[in-house]
């Protein structure tokens, strides 16, 4: 078998997931990609087929008959009051976080069947974990993908690892208005006990490891980069 690990990353071009893919790369991955923006990702000479998460019904992209990782970016951020939070709201951040992963996987699951160290990364956020006001849509969302890599996780043990990671506000474009001023960005990051917003790299070095052999007796987790703000109370 080939040494060279095959990667499918759905929202590489961005944020958390084209920092991944960069990193992939350097490490000697190959890389397919899933975007409804591929941006500037074909110069990177990367193989990228259109997605949108909100589609429906099987996934009709070839992917490689074997894969050793998959990546799933695709999240929102949808911050409003409960009573102004529609059905359809609630349906949209379900439809983009649950269900276009669970369209992947399950077109992924022959090929990632083929590897012997196959492994599945997910995105929750740390508001599936933590309560925050305005966060109705997006943590019930999460909380799915958490229960989505725990569920996996188990059945597809030993042979596919799945585990989930939970960032907090990270500068990336998605959080982008809520960190669109110096003032907001200070502010931002002083809620977090290591004083600071995420950043995007760190955390794609994470997704990175656990998408690696290294990771190989890692599963079934949701593992928190937050800056310590679901976790710990510093009194300061
Ligand atoms: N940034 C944060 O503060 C934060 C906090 C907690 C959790 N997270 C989670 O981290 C993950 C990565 O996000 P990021 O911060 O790196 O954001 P990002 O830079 O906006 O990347 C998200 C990626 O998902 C893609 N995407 C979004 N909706 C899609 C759709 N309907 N169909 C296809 N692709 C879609 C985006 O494509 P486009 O470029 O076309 O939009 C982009 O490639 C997400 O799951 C997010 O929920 C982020």
């Amino acid at each position: 078998m080939s040494t060279v690990r095959e990667i499918l990353v759905i929202g590489g071009n961005s944020g958390i997931g084209r920092s991944a893919v960069e990193q992939l790369l350097a490490r000697g991955n190959r890389i397919t990609a899933l975007c409804r923006n591929p941006g500037d990702l074909h110069g990177l000479g990367i193989e990228v087929h259109p997605f949108e998460a909100e589609d429906t019904g099987a996934l009709e992209t070839a992917l490689p008959e074997r894969l050793d990782g998959v990546l799933y970016c695709p999240g929102s951020i949808t911050l409003k009051p409960f009573h102004r939070t529609s059905e359809e709201d609630f349906l949209k951040d379900y439809r983009i976080n649950v269900l276009g992963a669970v369209r992947v996987l399950q077109a992924a699951l022959p090929a990632l069947k083929k590897s012997d160290q196959a492994a599945v990364v997910l995105f929750s956020s740390v508001a599936a974990g933590t309560g925050m006001g305005f966060h109705s849509s997006i943590a019930t969302a999460k909380a799915g993908v958490e229960g989505l890599a725990r569920s996996l996780a188990a059945e597809w043990a030993p042979r596919v690892r799945v585990n989930a990671v939970a960032p907090s506000l990270t500068d990336t474009p998605l959080a982008g208005n809520l960190i669109d001023t110096p003032e907001k960005r200070v502010a931002a990051g002083k809620r977090h006990p290591l004083g600071a917003l995420g950043d995007p790299e760190k955390i794609a070095q994470l997704v990175v490891f656990l998408l690696s052999p290294a990771a190989d007796f890692v599963t079934g987790q949701v593992i928190a980069v937050d800056g310590g703000i679901s976790g710990v109370r510093t009194f300061g």
